[in-house]
This record gives structure tokens, C-alpha cells and sequence, in this order.
């Protein structure tokens, strides 16, 4: 068996050591004949009729176009904007379903979910899919402008597409899902339009490791990959990159959209440009929810606070991979983000004495949120709120309700999968116990909450599992109708 692990690993490097050298002189070749950007230039022309908003929306009834006023969004450079909007719903209406909201991720657009959202819709609810301003199909940022969307501005976006959709009575309490950087920005929204959602899907939010010790480096990081990427876009490199990593995603996302679509979209000078400017928007995002939760968020507590927090054990562990085909199993497994052996039980006399120190910490009124602090340690010499005068890019007068009492409104369900592979492996025990720790934080602040943990996914692996992420929206929709 040793002898067999060995030998697979000299075949593997020999394997590597002369196809390494061979696919880079082969590609350097391709680029310098030009041979290769003349194919990315002629798979751009073809790209830009895929990606062409009447084509698409003579293919798509269900999409459409909304316009959205230049006050709404501070990064509009003062103009109006159209933004893609997908509404999908069932042929026969289910009343008892709440609305669903799809607010995207990073560097994603509406198509990403799209089959999320048609599952969605097969077992009955009507769902809004949209693109921000820059974001897939909608309008690009204006050329001049430079300043990212705040978390100010995305909220009131999202505000606005969900105010503005015919045949959703103004009154309606939504189901937000948001995968990634879609659920910071739900959040945001629950931070400045309280009691609009009565569910909330928390598909794995950054965790807040990011802003307290990541923060810098994921900027900059973020930031100058951008650059380089937009610099060397002819060269179609990048096309050849994403084509091979979307390869085991594409049957993921479904056939609503074609292959050119979903990879046209990414090879876009606006894709490069709106990826580059989101990195602080959703750092705003985040900077907003830590105000709001005040003295509760993960950034402001002592080391102590967070092993406790990052060791309450999950409602459930889950084993489970769609697309290689390993169905859900409840395991005993535990995440790498946690500390220790044993798990800590929200009866344990120690958790017991935590949270009631933890839930007299918690903001109640407006008046509590301190809108000057910052809890993101953002890269010098910027300003310490890089969007705005105020957290969150939120101005003087703007009322800024604490996340507690919003949570307690909800129905919360929080998934979270973090395995620290790839580009999270050299994370610091503090970072991790941050991202197991914030969904503690949501959920002893909600009367329904369940947290369940992945422990053999990862980040990017959570959202690819559709059945799972369908069963537990619709264990939202049931749990909010028993509360009414
Ligand atoms: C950008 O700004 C310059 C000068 O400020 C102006 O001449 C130009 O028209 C602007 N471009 C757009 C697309 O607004
Ligand atoms: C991002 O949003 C999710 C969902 O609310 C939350 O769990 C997470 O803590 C947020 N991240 C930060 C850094 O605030
Ligand atoms: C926040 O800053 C403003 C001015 O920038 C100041 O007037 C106000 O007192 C500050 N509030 C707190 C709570 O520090
Ligand atoms: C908010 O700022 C405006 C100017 O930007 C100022 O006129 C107003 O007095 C401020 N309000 C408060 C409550 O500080």
C-alpha cells in the first residue's frame, strides 16, 4: 500500500515535470503567434451576442429590466442605471410561501443560482434573482466613477428591486438567500430596512476573521489580482482558466443559461472591474453588521467569549456532496473551525453563565449603534471608513436599527462550511474560531434558529449543494408559517 502510495507520487511529479514545462511553452507560443488572442477576440464578438440584453430577454420572459434612480446609489456616478432582474414563478401560486430575495456574491451573478432558483420555484415560490449595478447583465459602472457601492448603496438597491416588483404587495415579508457576500448584503439590508424579511438564510457570510485580521490582505489581494487579470485579459488566458475551473460547476448551475453565457460573463473587462470594486463593498457590508450588533459581534470579544462561542455544538453536522454523488448524512464529525475535542452544550453551566452576560450585551435601540467606529482594520493610509463618513457609508440622520431584536423576528437558518483547504489553509485557530463564532452569534439572538455545519465542504463547495439548500429554504418557509 506504502510501496503503491509512493510510486503514484513518482509517476504524478515525473507526470508534472514534463507536462509542466510543456503546457507553458505551448501557451507562451500560442500567446506570442498571436494565435491565442486572435481566438479570445473572435470568442469575445461571439460573447457579446450571447451576452446581448434584448437577445436575452427575447429568450428569457421571465427577465427583465428595471430602472433604478440615480439617488439610490451613491456609486452610480449621478445617473440612473438598469439593472437585470430574474423573476421566476410556480403555475399555481403557493399563498403560504413567502417571496424569496437572491442577493448575489462575489464575483457571481443571477445566473450562478439559477438553478437554486428554479428548484425554488418548482416546489412553489416565486423568486427574485437581480444583478447590482456592474454585476452581470446589468448596467457597467460609469467610467468615471471610481468610488465602490457602500453598504448604504447596496441596500437601498435591494430595497428598491424588492419595493418595485409587480404583483408582490408592498407588505409582504421576504426569505432572503444569499450565498457568500449575498448574505452580508441582506444583512446590511435587515441593518437599515428592518421587518421586511421574516426568513434568513445565511449561506456561509465571511466570517469576521476577515475584517479584524484578514482584511488587509484580502483588499489588496482582491484589488490587485483584478488589475492584473483586466491587464491581461487579451491574451485569453483567463478564458482557458475559468473554462477549466467552471468545468465541474457548469451542470451545477443548470441549462437555463449556455456555457458561452456563463463564461462570457466573467471574461468582461465590467466583471473585472465591479469584482475589484466589491471587495470593499462588502467589507462595508460586514463593518455595518458589526456596528449593529455593537458589543455582540465576534470582532469586539475576548478570546475567551470566542472559544465558547466557536465551541457550542451545531444543531446538526452533515456530510453530504451532490455532485459526487455522497447523499446527506448526520455525522458526529467535527468542523475544522472549532476548538477542542468535545463539543460545548448550550445547557453546560459554562455556556449557561456566557449567555447571559452575552444577551445583556446585546443593542436594543437605534440610539446604541456607535456609527463612527469601524470594526475593520482597513489598509492604511485610507480613511478609517473608506465609504462615506460613517460605517457602513451611512450618512448622519440615517437610523441604523441593532441587529438583536431584528434577529428575534426571524426565522434563521445558517450554513456554514469552511474547511480551511485551498486558500484558507494557512488560517490562524483565531480566525477559525471567528467564522464558527458568528453563527453562534445569529443564532442566540433568534427564538428559531439552526446551524448546521459541513464539515468536508468548503466555502465554495456549499453553495453547489442545491438539494440542500432547497430543503432548507422550504424548513423556513414551514417554520415561519407555524409562528403566524
Ligand atoms: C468623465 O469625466 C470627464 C472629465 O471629468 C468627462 O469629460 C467625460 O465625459 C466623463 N465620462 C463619462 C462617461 O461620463
Ligand atoms: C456576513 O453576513 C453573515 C450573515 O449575516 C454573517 O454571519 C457574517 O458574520 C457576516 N460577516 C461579517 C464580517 O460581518
Ligand atoms: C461621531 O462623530 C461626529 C463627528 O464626526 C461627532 O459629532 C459625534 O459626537 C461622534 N459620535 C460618537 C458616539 O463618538
Ligand atoms: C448631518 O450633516 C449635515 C451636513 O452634511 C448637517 O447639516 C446636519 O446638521 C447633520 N446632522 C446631525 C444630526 O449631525
Amino acid at each position: 500500500m506504502r510501496l503503491f502510495i509512493i510510486l503514484k507520487a513518482i509517476v504524478r511529479l515525473t507526470v508534472a515535470l514534463i507536462l509542466g514545462p510543456i503546457v507553458v511553452i505551448f501557451i507562451i507560443l500560442a500567446i506570442a503567434t498571436g494565435i491565442a488572442p486572435l481566438m479570445e477576440y473572435y470568442s469575445s464578438s461571439l460573447d457579446s451576442k450571447a451576452l446581448d440584453r434584448d437577445e436575452l430577454l427575447k429568450q428569457h420572459p421571465e427577465m427583465f429590466l428595471m430602472s433604478i434612480p440615480a439617488e439610490v446609489n451613491a456609486a452610480s456616478g449621478g445617473r440612473p442605471y438598469m439593472i437585470m432582474v430574474r423573476m421566476t414563478k410556480p403555475n399555481t401560486p403557493n399563498t403560504d410561501l413567502p417571496p424569496v430575495i437572491f442577493p448575489g456574491g462575489l464575483a457571481s451573478n443571477l445566473m450562478t443560482m439559477s438553478r437554486h432558483q428554479d428548484e425554488l420555484t418548482k416546489r412553489g415560490f416565486t423568486v427574485v434573482n437581480f444583478d447590482r449595478l456592474g454585476v452581470g447583465f446589468s448596467d457597467a459602472y460609469d467610467a468615471n466613477a471610481t468610488r465602490p457601492p457602500s453598504a448604504l448603496d447596496v441596500a437601498k438597491e435591494m430595497n428598491y428591486v424588492m419595493t418595485h416588483i409587480d404583483g408582490i404587495n408592498e407588505n409582504t415579508k421576504w426569505i432572503q438567500v444569499g450565498g457568500s457576500m449575498g448574505t452580508n448584503v441582506s444583512t446590511a439590508f435587515v441593518c437599515l430596512f428592518p421587518n421586511q424579511l421574516c426568513g434568513f438564510l445565511n449561506l456561509d457570510g465571511l466570517p469576521h476573521a476577515f475584517l479584524k485580521i484578514q482584511c488587509k490582505k484580502f483588499l489588496k489581494d482582491g484589488k490587485d489580482i483584478m488589475g492584473v487579470m483586466k491587464k491581461i485579459r487579451w491574451t485569453g488566458l483567463l478564458r482557458l482558466v475559468f473554462s477549466l475551473a467552471l468545468k465541474p460547476v457548469l451542470p451545477i448551475m443548470g441549462d437555463t443559461f449556455t456555457k458561452r453565457q456563463l463564461i462570457g460573463t466573467m471574461c468582461r473587462e465590467q466583471f473585472f472591474t465591479a469584482t475589484g470594486l466589491e471587495y470593499i463593498t462588502l467589507m462595508s457590508c460586514c463593518d455595518l453588521e458589526c456596528a449593529a450588533w455593537g458589543q455582540q459581534a465576534t470582532t469586539e470579544l475576548d478570546n475567551d467569549c470566542l472559544r465558547i462561542m466557536a465551541s457550542l455544538e451545531p444543531d446538526e453536522s452533515v456530510i453530504v456532496h451532490e455532485s459526487k454523488g455522497i447523499k446527506r448524512e448526520i455525522t458526529q464529525q467535527r468542523s475544522k473551525s472549532e476548538l477542542g475535542s468535545r463539543y460545548m452544550k448550550r445547557q453546560d453551566p459554562e455556556f449557561v453563565t456566557f449567555e447571559s452576560k452575552f444577551d445583556a450585551m446585546a443593542l436594543r435601540q437605534p440610539e446604541d449603534v456607535d456609527r463612527n467606529k469601524t470594526h475593520c482594520n482597513w489598509p492604511q493610509p485610507t480613511p478609517s471608513h473608506p465609504v462615506g463618513n460613517y460605517v457602513g457609508g451611512v450618512h448622519n440622520d440615517t437610523i441604523i436599527y441593532p441587529l438583536a431584536p431584528q434577529f428575534k423576528t426571524m426565522v434563521v437558518r445558517i450554513m456554514c462550511a469552511r474547511d480551511y483547504t485551498g486558500l484558507e489553509r494557512d488560517y490562524t485557530q483565531e480566525a477559525r474560531n471567528h467564522a464558527a463564532a458568528r453563527c453562534t452569534l445569529q443564532s442566540l439572538n433568534c427564538n428559531n434558529a439552526k446551524v448546521y455545519y459541513y464539515p468536508d465542504l468548503s466555502h465554495l463547495n456549499l453553495w453547489q449543494q442545491v438539494d440542500e439548500v432547497v430543503s432548507i429554504t422550504l424548513d423556513i418557509a414551514r417554520a415561519v408559517r407555524e409562528q403566524c
